[in-house]
C-alpha cells in the first residue's frame, strides 16, 4: 500500500433481492470482502463493510408478474432470504440495507436533481414498444417473439436464450407484449441520458492513475469502454416499480431511475443509515467526502464498468461545481473472475445453482468458506466441485488443523490437568522453524493485495508446521522419560493454537472462536479488536500464560464427510448436468433457419477481400484470440481473431484468409482489430476459417 488511510469503506454489490444468492456470488464478492474486512479489523483498523438489496429492477417485477404477487411481496422475501443466509456464512456486514428504503430515494433523487439543475443530463426522444392494453411502455424484456436468428418462438426482447444472440425488441419477429399478449406499437417516449463522454478526460485520468494498483482485468474491461469513446446511456426507464423521476413535468411522469443510476448509490445511502444507527448521522461523510478515506468495491467481472466508470461519472456531476461535500472515488475496484460450479457457469435462470442457504442446511459455514477461500476465482474462472470440498475438509480442515487442535487440547486436559503446564520462552518460540514476522508480514500483505486464495494456503502452512511440530515431537511418548520436555511441548503447541485461532479468523471466525472457548479465553476473537486496537501481531508472539486453565472439555472442529452424505449432492449434480445437456442438443436441432432478407444493395455494402496472414500471434490475458497481421493487397491490417482455441499462430501464418475490410474498428483487450476474418463453426465445435485457394488473388474482392 503506497499510500496510508485512516480508515476503510467496503462496499459489496448488491445482489437483486429476486432470487437466493448462490455459491458463485459468496466466492466472487461476499466471501472475499468479509475475509478482507476481518483482516483489517484485526490489524486495529477503522473499517466499515456496506451491503444490502438491490431491490428494484426489471428482474424483479418480471419474477412477481410470473408469481403473480406484487414486486414489494419478492423483494421482501429474497431480501429476508438473503440476509439470513450471509448471517449463517458470517458474512459480517456492519450494515446491510435495502434500496426501497426511504433514505436511500432521497438520495437517489438527490443526485438526479442536482444533475439535472447543472444541466449536464440530455433527453432525448425515442420510439419505444408501448402496450395499449395494459398501458405500458415495455422495457426489453417485455417483450417476447420469434428469434430472428434462431427461428425459436419464445426469444426475449433483449436476448434469445435458445441460441444466446443478443437482441433488441424491434429486431424480434410477430413481437407480443408479456403483459397481456397484445401485439405492442411503436409510440414516442422522451428519457434522460447521462452524458458519460463529458467526464471522458477525468475517467481516463482515473482509471490510468490506478493502472498499477487495479488488477489487470479491471484495468482492461475500462480500458476498452474508454478507447471506444464513451456514450450517452439512458438513465431513466418507463416502469412504475423503482424510484420516479423527483420532476414535476407530463414529460417525468411514469418514470423511474435506471436501476443501475439507483444502485450503486445504495452504497452511500446505507452508509448514512449506518451512521444513523451509530447515534452520528453526519459519520458517513467521513468514510466518502473524506481524502483520509479509503473505498473499496469488492464486485463480479460483470460490473467492472459500472463501478469505474458509470459510478466515478455520477460522482464527478455532482462534484462539479462544488468545493465542499465532495465525494471521494473508489481506490481500489477487486473485480473477481467467476467460480464455476462442477465444470459449469452458475446460471439463476437456467436453474443451475447451488444456493448458499440451501449449502448450508447440509454443511458448516467455516467448511464452504475454507474450500472457497482456496479457490478464490482473483485472476481466472476456477472450479468448485464437491470431491474438492470433501478433499479439503477432510485432510485440510480436520486431519490437519482440527486434529493438531484437538490432540493439543486433549493432552494437555489428561496428562497436565488441563493448565498449560509452563511458560514459552520468546527465545524457544522463535526457534521453532517458522519465521514468525515473515509469515505474518507475507500473510498480511496477501489480504491487503486481495491475493485471498495465497492468504488462506500460507494460513494452512502454519497449520501444518504446527500438526507436524507436535507429531514429532512425540510428547504422548516423552512423558515417560522427560515429563518436563513433554510439558515443554504441550506449552508450545498451546500457543500454536492460540496463534492459530488468530490467524484463521477472517477465513473460519466460527472455528477460531471455539478454539479460543477451548482454549479457556474469554471472549470472541473479533471483540479483542478495535479501532487503534490491533491483535494480529499478537499471533507472532506466544500468548498462553503458564498455569492458565484451559476450559477442560474438547470438541471436534470439523467432522469428515463421508462419501455417503456426498451421494445426494452428487445425484442433484448429475440431474442438473443431464437437464443443461438436454436443452443445448435441443437448440442444435433447431430446424434450418435464415436470418431476415436483406436487400442487394445492402450486401454490396460489405467489402470481402482475400488477405494473406503475415504474421499471427496469441494475446495476452485473451486466451481466445489470435492476433495477426494481414497483408490486403498494398495495405497491412491488424485484427483479432476468436479461433486461439482451434489454430496455433504458426498454423495461421501464410494462410489465405476473407476478410471483413470495411467493418469499423475496434479495440479488444487493448488491442486494435481492423476487420474480422471469416470461420464458419463445424458440428464438432470447431471452427474452420474460410480459405480460399492461390496465390493471384490477394487483396482482390470475394463476389
Ligand atoms: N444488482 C446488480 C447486480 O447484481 C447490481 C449490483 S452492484 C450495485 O448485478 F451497484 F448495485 F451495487
Ligand atoms: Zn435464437
Amino acid at each position: 500500500m503506497s499510500k496510508s488511510f485512516k480508515r476503510t469503506l467496503v462496499t459489496t454489490a448488491l445482489p437483486y433481492a429476486n432470487g437466493p444468492v448462490h455459491l458463485g456470488h459468496l466466492a466472487g464478492v461476499y466471501l472475499p470482502a468479509d475475509i478482507y474486512v476481518r483482516y483489517q479489523r484485526l490489524c486495529g483498523h477503522d473499517v466499515v463493510h456496506i451491503g444490502g438489496s438491490d431491490e428494484h429492477g426489471v428482474p424483479i417485477t418480471i419474477t412477481a408478474d410470473k408469481e403473480g404477487i406484487t414486486p414489494q411481496d419478492v423483494v421482501d422475501r429474497y431480501h429476508a432470504m438473503n440476509v439470513e443466509a450471509f448471517t449463517r456464512c458470517g458474512i459480517s456486514f456492519d450494515y446491510y440495507g435495502r434500496t426501497s428504503s426511504p433514505r436511500h430515494h432521497e438520495t437517489a433523487r438527490e443526485f438526479f436533481l442536482d444533475i439535472e439543475k447543472k444541466g449536464i443530463f440530455v433527453r432525448k426522444a425515442e420510439k419505444l414498444f408501448f402496450d395499449a392494453k395494459a398501458g405500458r411502455f415495455l422495457s426489453d424484456r417485455y417483450v417476447t417473439g420469434t428469434c430472428p436468428i434462431c427461428g425459436s418462438p419464445d426469444a426475449n426482447g433483449d436476448q434469445c436464450e435458445q441460441c444466446g444472440t443478443h437482441l433488441s425488441p424491434l429486431e424480434l419477429i410477430d413481437p407480443k407484449s408479456k403483459l397481456s399478449d397484445a401485439t405492442p406499437e411503436l409510440r414516442e417516449t422522451l428519457h434522460w441520458y447521462f452524458p458519460l463522454g463529458r467526464f471522458q478526460k477525468q475517467l481516463e485520468a482515473y482509471v490510468e492513475g490506478h493502472g498499477e494498483s487495479w488488477r489487470q482485468n479491471v484495468v482492461n474491461y475500462s480500458r476498452t469502454w474508454l478507447n471506444q469513446g464513451l456514450a450517452d446511456r439512458a438513465i431513466t426507464r418507463d416502469l412504475s416499480w423503482g424510484i420516479s423521476l423527483p420532476l414535476d413535468e407530463e414529460d417525468a411522469k411514469g418514470k423511474v431511475l435506471y436501476v443501475w443510476f439507483d444502485a450503486v448509490l445504495g452504497y452511500i445511502s446505507f452508509t448514512k443509515e449506518w451512521a444513523e444507527l451509530q447515534g452520528d448521522a453526519e459519520r458517513w461523510k467521513r468514510y466518502w467526502q473524506d481524502p483520509d478515506s479509503r473505498i473499496v468495491n469488492f464486485i463480479g467481472k460483470d460490473n467492472v464498468v459500472f463501478h469505474t466508470l458509470m459510478f466515478p461519472a455520477i460522482l464527478m456531476a455532482w462534484n462539479e461545481g462544488r468545493s465542499e461535500g465532495c465525494y471521494e472515488l473508489a481506490d481500489n475496484v477487486p473485480a473477481s473472475e467467476f467460480m464455476n460450479f462442477e465444470g459449469r457457469k452458475f446460471s439463476k435462470s437456467r436453474n443451475y445453482a447451488i444456493y448458499l442457504g440451501e449449502f448450508l442446511d447440509r454443511f458448516p459455514a467455516d467448511t464452504l468458506r475454507y474450500s472457497i477461500a482456496m479457490n478464490y476465482p482473483e485472476n481466472k474462472d476456477t472450479d468448485f466441485s464437491w470431491t474438492d470440498f470433501q478433499n479439503r475438509t477432510n485432510g485440510e480442515l480436520a486431519d490437519t488443523l482440527g486434529n493438531f487442535i484437538k490432540r493439543s487440547v486433549d493432552f494437555t486436559n489428561t496428562r497436565f490437568g488441563g493448565e498449560v503446564p509452563c511458560g514459552t520462552t520468546p527465545e524457544e518460540w522463535n526457534s521453532l522453524g517458522i519465521d514468525w514476522q515473515e509469515s505474518l508480514r507475507k500473510i498480511g500483505e496477501a489480504y491487503d493485495g486481495f491475493h485471498f486464495r495465497e492468504a488462506a494456503t500460507l494460513t494452512m502452512d502454519v497449520a501444518r508446521f504446527a500438526n507436524r511440530f507436535l507429531t514429532e515431537a512425540e510428547p504422548w511418548k516423552v512423558i515417560k522419560v522427560d515429563p518436563e520436555a513433554a510439558a515443554r511441548t504441550m506449552a508450545v503447541s498451546l500457543n500454536l493454537c492460540h496463534a492459530l485461532s488468530l490467524l484463521f479468523y477472517p477465513i473460519i471466525p466460527g472455528t477460531c472462536d471455539r478454539i479460543r472457548d477451548m482454549l479457556g479465553l474469554e471472549g470472541s476473537v473479533g471483540s479483542l479488536a478495535a479501532p487503534g486496537r490491533p491483535v494480529w501481531d499478537g499471533a507472532a508472539l506466544p500468548g498462553m500464560k503458564q498455569g492458565h486453565r484451559l476450559k477442560g472439555s474438547s470438541e471436534i472442529l470439523f467432522t469428515k464427510i463421508e462419501q455417503k452424505d456426498l451421494e445426494p449432492e452428487l445425484e442433484k449434480i448429475a440431474r442438473l448436468l443431464a437437464e443443461a445437456e438436454r436443452r443445448e442438443s435441443g437448440a442444435q436441432q433447431q430446424k434450418m433457419a435464415f436470418k431476415p432478407v436483406i436487400s442487394f444493395d445492402d450486401f454490396q455494402k460489405v467489402d470481402l477481400r482475400v488477405a494473406r496472414v503475415l504474421e499471427c500471434e496469441p494475446v495476452k490475458k485473451a486466451s481466445k484470440l489470435l492476433k495477426m497481421k494481414l497483408q490486403v493487397g498494398s495495405e497491412e491490417r491488424q485484427v483479432l481473431s476468436g479461433i486461439a482455441g482451434h489454430y496455433k499462430p504458426e498454423e495461421m501464418v501464410g494462410r489465405n484468409v476473407v476478410l471483413v475490410a470495411n467493418l469499423a474498428e475496434r479495440t479488444i483487450r487493448g488491442e486494435l482489430s481492423q476487420g474480422m476474418i471469416l470461420a464458419v463453426e463445424g458440428n464438432d465445435g470447431r471452427l474452420y476459417v474460410v480459405e480460399p485457394q492461390g496465390d493471384e488473388i490477394i487483396g482482390n474482392s470475394v463476389q
